[in-house]
């Protein structure tokens, strides 16, 4: 008995020691944001690019919050991510504050006051090829500096020169290009020649290789001007004067007025629930939000988990989804202050079950068979995403573009950076498809003023009131299905964030009507088993780059960056 009693003690003075050992340590780690296994405590950045990634982490380290971090990584990332990231084009900002309160931030292009619906048509009604693309009538009015001001505005917390000199000192100066930005630089040489007579911006005779400086001094004079003089750095005084010129150089539409005319738009973020979890996402003139609702909504009751990841049953039924949610995308989804888009009418959980009566299991439904539902435009797969958290708790979802990779490929001369083409994420001619396949009608039509419609779905996900996930993608009509099943491996596969963000992924997207595959994504037996349902498969490349954060019930950030580009994930 005695000895019972003593061994009993000696085990409480040995868990009571362990504890008196590890507790100190945690704190004291979780003060200094020790690294542990890739587990940060307080702060996490997840871009496109190493040295971008830096930028927000030190600007975290610095006392920035999430807001502050973000925009020192945009203006980075124009800098070292030239294929995406960008001043001369726009995006969407999701934020969640430490309390919990959502915003949201439109900073997305805009036509030109020149801009009209048939303007890259020809006389007989057809589009002609190319001209939304590259060409400068293809660039819509930019909006990424307007809005990383608004943004600073509302929310930022340390200097904003302070924020614009990392990407400065990355241009002045120079940084290592990593493989594949030299890959890609030498993949536009021919464009960049043909489209920039007399300019020598990223030509290099011989090519690009590996761990090579490229500096972009134009580029850090115009960032100076944004530095010292904010969006009027931008839309007024001599970046302005160089982007009207270079418009005029093209018989560009873009004029003085446009520019200062532009304003980005806070706007309500719109929420949706799956199984409890709560998602904040960015609403029109992006679809992206509206869609991924759509989306969870149509397969919340079926038994995904049991299934299994990228099984036949869950393929079918994320498949069927798909087409359905695609199909309306492509009629009901516009710019909501040229157009009534009818936000709830098509989350109406009636609704979205209505559009899934007619999925059967006994054969796929033809796309030709569905049209976009009734109630009472495949975009670029060249995006960028990047999700921040900071100490606090403050979270930051963007993604913005030039549309495609790269832009239109023309630098505005003197200033140094790539204007978009992001007036083709417009319908060009009803039933049309653009460049991505991508069909539109009268909401996505063009206007003067008017944004082009997106599929760019930066999220939040909150589970028990508290911050979830942070989550988003480039990839243009895929960027929906990459952050949806992104979203359902971590939920409902129990994968960790880094596996949701490396899993191979599927996309359906009505028309054309195909599964496109990344390589993997599907084992023979599932390829058979959707074949002989009348599943057409058709292989293609990597689809998105996702980068997203998760907060563990530990309170810990786990990052997902994702292995198809350069994406790093950097915390402390
Ligand atoms: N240009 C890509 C998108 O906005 O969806």
């Amino acid at each position: 008995m005695i000895h019972r009693l003593n061994t009993k003690k000696s085990r409480y003075l040995g868990l009571f020691l362990i504890f008196l050992f590890f507790v100190p340590i945690g704190c004291v780690q979780k003060r200094l944001g020790i690294n542990n296994s890739g587990q940060y405590y307080n702060g996490m950045v997840v871009c496109a690019y190493p040295d971008a990634s830096q930028v927000g982490l030190d600007i975290l380290k610095k006392g920035g919050n999430a807001v502050d971090a973000a925009v020192a990584v945009q203006f980075a990332l124009a800098v070292t991510f030239p294929e995406a990231g960008n001043i001369g084009g726009g995006g969407f900002m999701v934020y969640r504050s430490k309390t919990g309160e959502s915003n949201t931030l439109d900073y997305r292009e805009k036509g030109p006051a020149g801009a009209s619906a048939n303007m890259y048509l020809d006389a007989n009604g057809n589009v002609i090829p190319d001209m939304s693309l590259h060409t400068h009538q293809a660039s819509g009015v930019p909006g990424s500096v307007d809005g990383m001001v608004e943004a600073h505005r509302k929310y930022g917390k340390l200097k904003w020169a302070d924020l614009v000199q990392p990407a400065i000192d990355l241009a002045r100066n120079g940084f290592k290009i990593s493989k594949k930005l030299a890959g890609n630089l030498n993949d536009i040489q021919q464009p960049l020649k043909k489209l920039n007579p007399g300019k020598s911006y990223f030509i290099k005779e011989g090519g690009w290789k590996e761990g090579e400086i490229l500096v972009q001094e134009d580029l850090a004079k115009t960032l100076e001007q944004i530095r010292d003089k904010g969006r009027a750095g931008f839309y007024d005084g001599i970046v302005a004067d160089q982007l009207v010129a270079e418009m005029k150089s093209g018989n560009g539409l873009i004029t003085k007025a446009d520019l200062q005319n532009y304003h980005s738009v806070w706007r309500k973020a719109i929420t949706g629930n799956y199984k409890g979890y709560k998602i904040i996402t960015m609403p029109p003139p992006s679809s992206g939000g509206i869609a991924l609702l759509q989306l969870l909504q149509s397969v919340e009751k079926y038994p995904l988990k049991r299934w299994g990841y990228n099984q036949d049953s869950t393929v079918r039924l994320i498949v069927e989804a798909e087409r359905r949610v695609y199909a309306d995308r492509s009629k009901y989804l516009g710019d909501p202050d040229f157009y009534k888009v009818p936000v709830d009418s098509l989350l109406k959980p009636a609704y979205v079950s209505a559009r899934m009566s007619n999925f059967s299991w006994d054969a796929a439904t033809p796309s030709a068979s569905i049209q976009p539902g009734s109630f009472v435009g495949y975009e670029s797969d060249q995006t960028t995403h990047y999700s921040i958290v900071d100490r606090d708790g403050n979270a930051v979802s963007i993604t913005t573009t030039l549309n495609d990779w790269f832009g239109s490929k023309i630098f505005v001369k003197g200033a140094g950076f790539l204007l978009n083409n992001e007036m083709d994420d417009f319908s060009s001619k009803p039933g049309v498809p653009n460049m991505y396949g991508m069909v539109g009608g009268k909401a996505n039509s063009i206007q003067p003023g008017k944004r082009m419609l997106s599929s760019m779905t930066p999220t939040i996900i909150e589970k028990d009131g508290k911050l979830f996930m942070v989550v988003g993608t480039p990839g243009g009509s895929t960027i929906i299905t990459s952050v949806f099943q992104t979203i359902i491996n971590v939920i409902e596969f129990d994968q960790s964030i880094q596996q949701a963000v490396t899993s191979k992924r599927f996309h359906h997207q009505w028309l054309p009507d195909a599964i496109m595959t990344e390589t993997g994504a599907l084992d023979s037996t599932t390829v058979t088993k959707l074949q002989s349902k009348g599943y057409k498969i058709t292989g293609r490349g990597p689809i998105g780059r996702v980068d997203a954060i998760l907060k563990t019930q530990w309170g810990y950030y786990e990052g997902g960056a994702d292995p198809r580009g350069d994406d790093t994930k950097l915390g402390y």
